[in-house]
């Protein structure tokens, strides 16, 4: 189909799909737009359009019918009254036949005016959207229209009457700056350790796998997350049943959960912080002590957050893998510091999620002599049950370069709520207090973390319960001869999966409806993680891997 300048001609066509448009504002705002409006789309006023040698008016035509078309007009400079003083191509109207609609026609229209308003020089594209019309908002907006602040009124025909009564059309400006292809090329505006990265995967959203799988949300068994399967205390859905001061901005220093932590931990307020979840504490460190280049030393397999925020604080990542068995390499975290004298910051994962170790406290005063920042990130440590382990949070009034890392997120259920919190050296903290997002854990989120730290009862208990399934998990996993659990202090059990891919078991198991973590990642892209859920999850994983063996069997023999 070929896109054409309009003739006296096609006037008849194009009066037909004006109706188009008045329907459709009839249909939007019926009190405005009658259907007995004279709009003038005479052919006199078309006329005029084609007379006028700034505006261009194309057709598209198909089948001896004009299918599409689009007026321009060129305004230069301050010659209109509402435009901006700078040369520009106004769309005065453009409508594409309902039975072309999606076809294409419109892109190729825009695409005609833009060229044209190109060899006039025009500064920029600009035209009017009404509210309602979102389909067409949609489209412009796609073409790189933005959306300007400033709605206008601009009355139609026989309007007086309504402009008396106080009814106005709500329209929105939007521009488009042109490309400035004819002008120098863009620079490379991107920083280059952004550009680097590889995308962040997001999690497919819990609605989202129960429709893709076909299985009620209550159906799916989510072993995948580390999240807390007991969800938050009853306290907490009360107390935010009750909230009042949803629309005003919380407290910048998070004064009351402050208090309620450093009640339930010891930890004097003024060396507390709370975050938007522990992530935002661990950009936040190396936000204030990073400078480009600097050194961020994690030991790998470890969570995936250090590196990330490494990545996006343009911080160089030094890994000194674990050894096999998961425990650290203090020699190597040594070496790599005497290598690497720009190494700021130590990230010490314990229990290290993915496989749930412990790091020794003797290997942690070691490191802790070393000079850097270590970040201890204690997760998980609620599901510690060693005879005489202790949080490393009171050592953060010993050691001035230790910051202790803790979240709500699986002691407290509230994964959903973001809300984490740190224990930090004065000197350390009273940047982070500077460059913190003023508003950074919100009501809810804190309201929430109080009401938990309230029901201590309830904390205690499930965490019990995680801790007994843990045991149960393990055991269970180990009965088939495909998996070797590793032992954790932690919510979740690591396996190793033996005689098969890890990542096909991960694959076959979510098409039952079963959750696990595959991790493609040296050290561990021959494991599956598995959280601590109900006994009822352990219960359902189990009778799939059971099943899954006993098929194996039959399809391979006994291996
Ligand atoms: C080791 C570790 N630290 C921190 C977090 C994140 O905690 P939050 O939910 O508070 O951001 C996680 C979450 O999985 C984790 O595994």
């Amino acid at each position: 189909m070929e896109i054409r300048p309009a003739t006296t001609a096609d006037f008849e066509d194009i009066q037909q799909l004006f109706k188009l448009v008045d329907r459709l504002h009839h249909e939007a705002l019926p009190s405005l737009f009658r259907p007995t409006d004279e709009i003038d789309r005479s052919p006199d006023f078309l006329a005029d359009w084609l007379a006028d040698e700034a505006g261009q008016l194309w057709v598209v035509e198909e089948n001896g019918r004009v299918v599409a078309f689009i007026y321009a007009k060129f305004y230069e400079q301050t010659t209109h009254p509402v435009l901006q003083p700078h040369s520009q191509v106004y769309i005065h109207d453009m409508v594409v036949a309902e039975d072309y609609q999606g076809s294409g026609l419109a892109q190729a229209l825009m695409d005609q005016v833009v060229d044209w308003a190109k060899k006039k020089e025009a500064d920029a594209l600009r035209l009017q959207v009404f509210e309602f019309n979102q389909r067409a908002q949609a489209f412009y907006a796609k073409q790189g229209f933005t959306t300007s602040s400033r709605r206008m009124s601009r009355p139609l025909g026989k309007s007086e009457g309504r402009e008396a009564r106080g009814e106005r059309r709500e329209a929105r400006e939007v521009d488009s700056l042109l490309p400035p292809r004819s002008s120098a090329p863009l620079p490379d505006l991107v920083r280059p350790e952004i550009v680097a990265m590889k995308p962040y995967t997001p999690i497919v959203p819990f609605e989202v796998l129960s429709a893709q799988l076909g299985r009620r949300p209550e159906e799916i068994v989510k072993l995948d997350a580390n999240e807390n399967p007991y969800g938050p205390s009853p306290k907490v859905q009360e107390t935010l049943a009750r909230a009042n001061y949803l629309h005003i901005y919380p407290d910048p220093e998070a004064n009351e959960l402050r208090e309620a932590i450093s009640a339930y931990t010891g930890v004097p307020k003024a060396n507390l912080l709370a975050g938007m979840g522990a992530d935002e504490l661990i950009d936040l460190v190396l936000r204030v002590v990073l400078s480009p280049g600097d050194g961020v030393i994690d030991c790998p397999p470890s969570f995936g957050m250090y590196p990330f925020s490494t990545a996006v604080n343009a911080g160089q990542y030094i890994p000194v893998p674990r050894h096999d068995d998961f425990s650290l390499d203090v020699a190597g975290i040594e070496q790599a510091v005497s290598n690497h004298p720009q190494a700021k910051v130590l990230f010490l994962c314990t229990p290290n999620n993915p496989d749930g170790s412990l790091i020794r406290d003797g290997d942690l005063r070691r490191l802790l002599a070393l000079p850097l920042l270590v970040v201890v990130d204690e997760a998980y440590a609620d599901f510690v049950r060693l005879p005489g382990y202790e949080s490393h949070l009171a050592w953060v009034q010993t050691y001035e370069n230790l910051v202790v890392l803790r979240t709500f997120s699986k002691l407290a259920g509230l994964a959903g709520l973001r809300v984490g919190y740190g224990a930090f050296p004065q000197w350390l903290l009273s940047h982070m207090w500077k460059i913190k997002q003023p508003y950074n854990v919100n009501v809810a989120a804190s309201m929430a973390a109080v009401a938990s730290l309230q029901d201590k009862m309830w904390l205690a208990e499930k965490t019990a319960l995680i801790v007994q399934e843990r045991e149960r998990l393990q055991k269970a996993l180990g009965t088939f001869d495909f998996l070797w659990p590793f032992p954790s202090h932690a919510n979740f059990v690591l396996c190793r999966v033996l005689g098969r891919s890890a990542r096909q078991l991960k694959l076959a198991l979510e098409q039952e409806g079963v959750f696990v973590r595959y991790f493609d990642k040296p050290g561990v892209d021959d494991c599956i993680r598995v959280s601590v859920g109900r006994p009822s999850d352990t219960d359902a994983l189990v009778k799939t891997l059971s099943v899954m063996s006993l098929r194996d069997h039959f399809v391979y023999g006994n291996r």
